[in-house]
């Protein structure tokens, strides 16, 4: 349940009671954002939060990183707090800590970072830069224990999971991951959450990127990670395949507003689904993105009538 607090922010939130149907606000206020569990420990996530590569890595690396504190403070204010983020996205990491501290949110955020050193054309990470980079990581959030760091795009698993393995042992971790998106590297990555003690996995799942319910879901199941789903709108892909059309009639009927709300809510309804991950560089884009997560899922009958639909529609 939102608080009152939060609710009052959210409301003052750049003209928000404008920008946001009233339907949403009250949505929010009466039944909070729909959370998932982790697995591992219960602990519930809303099932949409903020991912950090893309446009708001453009952003990051600008001269006005100020719509950013917007976005931020967006997720926070809307009653979302995972964010997604990595060392090599740019300035992002480093932008969205401090803003985090700035506005004194650091507690609010369930903040998911990453650890990638091995060299581009590589395959093997040097420990030491590894655990440098981690710990630019805490300097970045000021926050210790950080909540997830998961191995970047399964590279180096066996030196890179080790630090993390050791960390979460040390209670400076919460919980330890692996993240990876693509689909020729699913077997190793289904290895990895066979063979390995991970918490959480990152990976791309989208209305027209269903792949990962076949291979990588059962497994997440199985063995108890939760899931962030990366590239739920494929960053441009999907914008592109709707064009101008209209969400369609039968899509209203479950609350959806926004073509960001059919794919993000459509992604979110698979079970093995904790959070999905949008980025944006823009505070109404964010609300717009955690509208998905008032009101009701899709269900099965629903998402499949989806995925046609979006099946249907030319290829960019
Ligand atoms: N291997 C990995 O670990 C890995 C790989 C890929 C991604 N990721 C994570 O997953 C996150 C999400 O993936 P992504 O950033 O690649 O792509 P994405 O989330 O599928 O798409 C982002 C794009 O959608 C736009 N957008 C966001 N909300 C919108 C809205 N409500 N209406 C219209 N447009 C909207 C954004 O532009 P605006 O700024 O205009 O909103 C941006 O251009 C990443 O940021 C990253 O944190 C991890």
């Amino acid at each position: 349940m939102i608080s009152r607090r939060h609710y009052l922010k959210y409301s003052a939130l750049a003209g928000a009671a404008t920008l946001l149907p009233t339907g949403l606000i009250h949505a929010i206020q009466h039944d909070g954002l729909i959370t998932r569990a982790v697995p591992k420990t219960g602990e519930k996530l809303p099932i949409v939060g903020l991912g950090s590569s893309a446009s708001f890595r453009r952003l990051a690396e600008g001269e006005d990183v100020s719509p950013l504190l917007d976005v931020i403070k967006a997720l926070v204010d809307g009653g979302g707090s995972v964010f997604d983020t990595a060392p090599s996205y740019g300035a992002s990491e480093e932008v969205a800590g401090r803003i985090v501290q700035q506005l004194g949110v650091s507690d609010d955020i369930f903040w998911a970072t990453k650890v990638n050193v091995v060299p581009r054309g590589g395959s093997r990470a040097d420990p030491d830069a590894a655990r440098a980079q981690i710990e630019r990581s805490f300097s970045y959030i000021g926050k210790d224990p950080i909540d997830l760091i998961q191995v970047h795009n399964i590279r180096d698993v066996p030196t890179q999971l080790a630090i993390l393995k050791e960390l979460k042992e040390e209670g400076r971790l919460r919980y330890i991951g692996a993240t990876y998106t693509g689909q020729s590297r699913f077997p190793e990555l289904a290895d990895v959450m066979r063979g390995e003690p991970i918490d959480f996995i990152g990976v791309n799942y989208a209305v027209d990127d269903r792949s990962a319910a076949a291979q990588i879901f059962p497994i997440a199941q199985d063995r108890g990670i939760a899931v962030l789903v990366y590239v739920p709108f494929g960053r441009t892909r999907l914008w592109s395949r709707v064009g101008d059309r209209s969400v369609p009639e039968w899509a209203r009927e479950i609350g959806i507003e926004s073509w960001a709300q059919f794919f993000i809510k459509f992604a979110a309804a698979h079970p093995a689904v904790t959070t999905v991950t949008p980025a944006t560089s823009k505070a109404h884009h964010m609300l717009d993105n955690l509208g998905a997560a008032v009101g009701e899922l899709p269900d099965a009958a629903m998402q499949k009538r989806m995925a046609e639909y979006v099946d249907a529609l030319p290829t960019a």
